[in-house]
């Protein structure tokens, strides 16, 4: 079954447009997308889930996609309570939750809020730490430049790091296609989620508390998010798992679907650990 809409979410500001996918039986699991992108990056990862039965949702963040664009921050933190919103009125009460890069620092920050709702967490070409303050400046400099360039400055500047040069060479149309889901995303969205990530909190010190099945996943060429970052949140969190994919760069879920797919399935049969089940 799919279903594709806006949410109603009552209480909430901000109404996100999803994809929902797989039976109502299915165990549900939520993906979250990267910047700047939208939910079509998780679609090889939904089609194999709902083949085996569950139950997918694949949200476009505030700013991104077909959601809604605000004038403010979209922190790490507005962005996890829009994502638990959408999960109250879609009746998910407890769900495995995957994030890519920002995604991923939007998971980090919605289990650090409501641990209670997170049954296990797959991080894909991501990190636990905060930007350093270079990198904040950064950050907002580029917030600057899209403000008065627009998306171009991002698809100049992050499309190359996303693929291997192997990839960039042999599968243009990949190239094209995120290029395309870039252009769409509103300036202001963009804009807004820089500063954003600009001023996300230090997860590191949440790592010891993680205790539900835990899947890090990262691309042995990443230059975003470097295997460093995936190698040290391995460390920081008991039990976690590490998958590192040769001939891979940033968005592994589009570069590499079938590994991170196999990786994935692994993730789904790894056991829960006893505060998990507790
Ligand atoms: C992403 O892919 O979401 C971004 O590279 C994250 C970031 O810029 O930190």
């Amino acid at each position: 079954m799919t279903s594709d809409k806006t949410a109603n979410g009552s209480g909430s500001d901000v109404e996100l447009a999803y994809t929902l996918q797989g039976p109502q039986s299915g165990s549900p699991i939520i993906l979250l997308h990267g910047f700047p992108l939208d939910r079509t990056m998780w679609k090889a990862q939904t089609d194999a889930l709902v083949a085996a039965g569950h139950r997918v949702l694949r949200p476009d963040l505030r700013g991104h996609g077909l959601s809604p664009v605000r004038t403010q921050a979209a922190t790490m933190d507005r962005m996890a309570q829009d994502v638990v919103r959408l999960a109250d009125q879609l009746g998910f009460d407890r769900f495995l939750l995957g994030g890519f890069s920002m995604g991923g620092y939007v998971a980090l920050q919605l289990y650090a809020t409501r641990p209670q709702r997170v049954r296990g967490l797959l991080l894909v070409d991501t990190r636990a730490e905060p930007d350093a303050p270079e990198a904040q400046t950064k950050r907002r400099g580029m917030a600057d430049q899209v403000r008065s360039r627009g998306l171009e400055v991002l698809v100049e500047a992050m499309v190359p790091r996303f693929f291997t040069p192997r990839t960039r060479a042999l599968q243009s149309t990949l190239l094209v296609d995120v290029e395309n889901v870039i252009r769409k995303t509103p300036r202001e969205g963009a804009v807004q989620a820089l500063l954003g990530m600009a001023e996300r909190s230090d997860q590191r010190v949440l790592l010891p508390r993680v205790h539900v099945p835990t899947l890090i996943v990262v691309g042995a060429q990443d230059e975003l998010t470097p295997p460093a970052a995936s190698h040290a949140m391995a460390k920081g969190i008991d039990g976690a798992v590490l998958n590192v994919l040769p001939g891979a760069a940033h968005l592994t879920p589009v570069e590499a679907p079938d590994a991170v797919n196999s990786a994935m399935f692994r993730w789904l049969t790894m056991p829960t650990t006893r505060t998990a089940l507790a």
